[in-house]
C-alpha cells in the first residue's frame, strides 16, 4: 500500500491543470449501454472509479477500450445484464447501470452496494423512480433483480430528506431516454454532472429538457445512437486547489475550472479574504491575508458541496476565529475531524455540525486517510503543517484525483509518494 509525505510550509505558485469529472465520467460510461452503437468519451481521468466501471462494462460482455484521456465503448448486442456484489461492492457509482439495463435490455441484476464510511446511503430512491416508470422490481439474495420490459412513461417527485439524489436522477433520467411518453422528474438533481449526462444522452439521440433545473422532461425515444462527448471538468478537484491555495497563503491558476461551478465555494473564500477571480476559462487565486472564519452548511447544487466540505474543514482550523460546518447531505460525513485533531486542529462534532476553533498552526503527524475527500482535507493541512505528515490509505486519494501529488509538487509543494 502507498502513503503520501508531506513537508509541509511551502507556499503554492504557478498553474494546475484540471482533470476531467470522475463523477461525470461514471454515470456517462453507464448511458453508452442505452445503445449498440459506438461511443467515443474524452476527457475522462484514467482514474480507480473509472477503471471500476469499465470493468463492469466488460462483465456484461461489452467491448472497451481506454487510451490515456480516451474511452472507446462498443456495445454490440451484449447480452450481459448482472454487475455482480465483487465489483459493486468496492464502488457505490456501480448503481448507475440500472436504469440503463432495465431500459435498455429489459432486465438487470445489480448488487446491491454495501456499507459507505461517509454514512448511511440509502437506494430508494433509485428503486421508487425506477418502479414509478414500469420497471417491477424485487430484491433477492443482496441483488436488486428488475424487469423493465414494460416501461411507460409517468410524472415522478425524486426529492429524499435531505433534497435531491444526483445518482438516482441519473438512473431515472437514463431508463426515461428510451421509455415510451412523457416523463416529467421533479425535485431532480441540477448538479454540473446531471447536466454533462443530459448532454451526452441528447447527442445520443434523447429528447431532454431542463435539465439545468429541478424538473427534467423526457420524451422517450425508440433507439439511441452512439455518440462523441468531452467530459466536462472535475470541479470538486478544482474546488480542492482553490483550498490548496487560500490554505498555503499561496497564489495558483487553476486551468480548465468552470467559475459557474463554484460559486457557493467561492462566495465563503471571499468572506475568508481570498482574492478569486475568472481569468477565460481559469481561475486564480491569491491568498495573502489573515484568514477569517466563516460558516457553511453543504446543499445540493448550487449550494455548498458536500465533497468539498472536509477540505474546507481543513482552511478553516487555521483561520482565526470559529466557524460552523453543517453537513445536510451526509450527517455523519466526519470521519477526517480525528485526523485533523491528531495535527493540533480543534474540532468538536455536535450532532451533523463540526465547531472548529481556528488555531495558529497545524503540525504534521502519521495520519489516516478514511475517504475520498477526507485524504484531500488531509493533504491540504499537511501541506500548511509544521514539519512532515504521512497519510495512510492514499488509495482513497486515487479514486478521485489524477496524479495529485505530480500537480502540487508543480505547484511547489514537498509532497511525495512512499511504499508503507
Ligand atoms: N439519498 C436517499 N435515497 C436515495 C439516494 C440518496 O435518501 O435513494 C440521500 C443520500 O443518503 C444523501 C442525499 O440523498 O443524503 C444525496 O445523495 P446522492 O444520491 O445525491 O448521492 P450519490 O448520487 O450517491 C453523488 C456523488 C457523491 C456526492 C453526492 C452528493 C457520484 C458518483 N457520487 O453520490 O460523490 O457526495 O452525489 O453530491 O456522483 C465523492 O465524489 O466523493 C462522492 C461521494
Amino acid at each position: 500500500m502507498d502513503k503520501l509525505v508531506i513537508e509541509g510550509g511551502k507556499k503554492l505558485r504557478g498553474s494546475v491543470q484540471i482533470s476531467g469529472a470522475k463523477n461525470a465520467a461514471l454515470p456517462i460510461l453507464a448511458a453508452s449501454l442505452l445503445t449498440e452503437e459506438r461511443s467515443v468519451i474524452t476527457n475522462v481521468p484514467p482514474l480507480r472509479d473509472v477503471q471500476t466501471m469499465i470493468k463492469i462494462l466488460r462483465s456484461l460482455g461489452i467491448k472497451i477500450h481506454m487510451e490515456e484521456d480516451q474511452i472507446i465503448v462498443q456495445p454490440g448486442k451484449y447480452s450481459g445484464f448482472t454487475a455482480l456484489y465483487k465489483i459493486v461492492s468496492t464502488m457505490r457509482a456501480s448503481i448507475c447501470v440500472l436504469g440503463p439495463l432495465l431500459a435498455s435490455k429489459g432486465k438487470a441484476k445489480v448488487s446491491l452496494p454495501g456499507g459507505c464510511v461517509i454514512g448511511p446511503r440509502p437506494i430508494d430512491l433509485h428503486l421508487k423512480g425506477l418502479r414509478a416508470l414500469g420497471a417491477k422490481i424485487k430484491i433477492e439474495h443482496g441483488y436488486i433483480v428488475g424487469d423493465g420490459k414494460k416501461l411507460k412513461s409517468n410524472r415522478i417527485y425524486l426529492g429524499g430528506p435531505f433534497g435531491s439524489s444526483v445518482l438516482a436522477t441519473a438512473n431515472v433520467l437514463m431508463a426515461a431516454t428510451l421509455t415510451p411518453g412523457k416523463t416529467i422528474l421533479e425535485n431532480a438533481a441540477c448538479e454540473p454532472e446531471i447536466v454533462d449526462l443530459a448532454n451526452f444522452l441528447v447527442k445520443m439521440g434523447a429528447k431532454i429538457k431542463g435539465q439545468k433545473t429541478h424538473i427534467i422532461e423526457i420524451d422517450g425515444v425508440k433507439k439511441l445512437n452512439g455518440a462523441h462527448h468531452r467530459i466536462i471538468e472535475d470541479r470538486i478537484e478544482a474546488g480542492t486547489y482553490v483550498l490548496a491555495a487560500a490554505i498555503t497563503k499561496g497564489e495558483i491558476t487553476i486551468k480548465g475550472a468552470c467559475i459557474g461551478h463554484l460559486g457557493a465555494l467561492i462566495d465563503k473564500l471571499r468572506e475568508v479574504g481570498v482574492v478569486i477571480s475568472n481569468i477565460g476559462n481559469s481561475i486564480y487565486v491569491k491568498s495573502t491575508r489573515n484568514l477569517k472564519p466563516v460558516d457553511i452548511t453543504t446543499l445540493p447544487f448550487p449550494g455548498f458541496p458536500t465533497d468539498l466540505q472536509a477540505q474546507m474543514m481543513a482552511l478553516m482550523c487555521v483561520c482565526s476565529g470559529i466557524s460552523v460546518i453543517t453537513e445536510k447531505i451526509y450527517p455523519e460525513r466526519f470521519m477526517h475531524i480525528s485526523e485533523l485533531n491528531r495535527m493540533g486542529a480543534q474540532i468538536m462534532k455536535e450532532g451533523s455540525s463540526a465547531i472548529i476553533k481556528g488555531v495558529p498552526k497545524l503540525s504534521g503527524a502519521p495520519v489516516m486517510a478514511s475517504d475520498l475527500r477526507a485524504s484531500a482535507a488531509l493533504v491540504l493541512a499537511g501541506l500548511v503543517a509544521k514539519g512532515r505528515t504521512d497519510i495512510s490509505r492514499v488509495y482513497h486519494l486515487d479514486r478521485g484525483y489524477q496524479k495529485m501529488e505530480e500537480k502540487l509538487s508543480r505547484l511547489g509543494a514537498k509532497i511525495w509518494r512512499e511504499k508503507e
